[in-house]
């Protein structure tokens, strides 16, 4: 059966193991600690800020969330550190799996979108500058209507926006909150276990099916 499958950038399509580097030239062994608690903080304001109605262009969530972790760490980052690691999370690498996986997706008739809570502009110049933006027939921003993920009213958005019915859409993704946000909002999920350690919750059902990366993916849906 042909779907839309929308894909979850940051962590997902995109590695950003590559900010750990940045930090741990800076930082040392503190470097991971601090990815992950900037990664964290980061999604910890578009939720906050989502339930608030206090919507802001997710980048400047990304921005505030860096600034709140080096205060949290005692770090003392120079302003030129910090506008650094914001310039590294704009310039990531694509897994490697993508490109191979999308090509095979799009061959068999699926369509695929990009569906992140960056803005429509981040998002085409983070997979312009990966080297994947073609690999996808749009790209879907939650920025078109000022909500976060996992708000109901953003899958919602994706499906009439793409003018495709829940029961032919699939969210693909590696964090368990857009999975278990898109099976609530009656999407299907695929979830992409990057990690073999990365745990699930343990509320909100399962997702429809679990891969450890995008071509296994392809090998599933057909
Ligand atoms: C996204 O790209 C936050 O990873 C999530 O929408």
């Amino acid at each position: 059966m042909k779907a839309t499958l929308a894909f979850d950038v940051y962590g997902t399509l995109i590695d950003t193991h590559g900010v750990i580097v940045e930090l741990e030239a800076e930082l040392g062994e503190r470097g991971m600690e601090f990815s992950q608690r900037w990664r964290d903080k980061q999604l910890e304001y578009a939720f906050r800020r989502g339930l608030m109605g206090a919507y802001v262009d997710f980048g400047q969530c990304t921005r505030e969330a860096l600034e709140f972790t080096d205060r949290a760490l005692r770090t003392e980052l120079s302003e030129r550190h910090k506008d650094r690691l914001m310039a590294t999370y704009a310039r990531l690498p694509a897994f490697p799996d993508v490109p191979e996986a999308l090509a095979e997706l799009r061959r068999r008739g699926h369509t695929c979108v990009a569906f992140s809570n960056g803005t429509r502009e981040a998002v085409k110049a983070l997979l312009e500058q990966a080297g994947i933006v073609d690999c996808f027939d749009d790209i879907v921003s939650v920025d078109e209507i000022k909500r976060f993920k996992p708000d109901p009213a953003v899958y919602a958005h994706l499906r009439t926006r793409l003018e495709v019915d829940a029961s032919k859409t699939w969210l693909v993704s590696s964090n368990p909150f857009d999975a278990i946000g898109a099976r609530h909002a009656g999407l299907h999920a695929a979830w992409v276990r990057r990690s073999a350690e990365a745990p699930f919750d343990p509320w909100g059902g399962e997702p429809d099916c679990t891969v450890s990366d995008l071509v296994e993916l392809s090998e599933r849906l057909g």
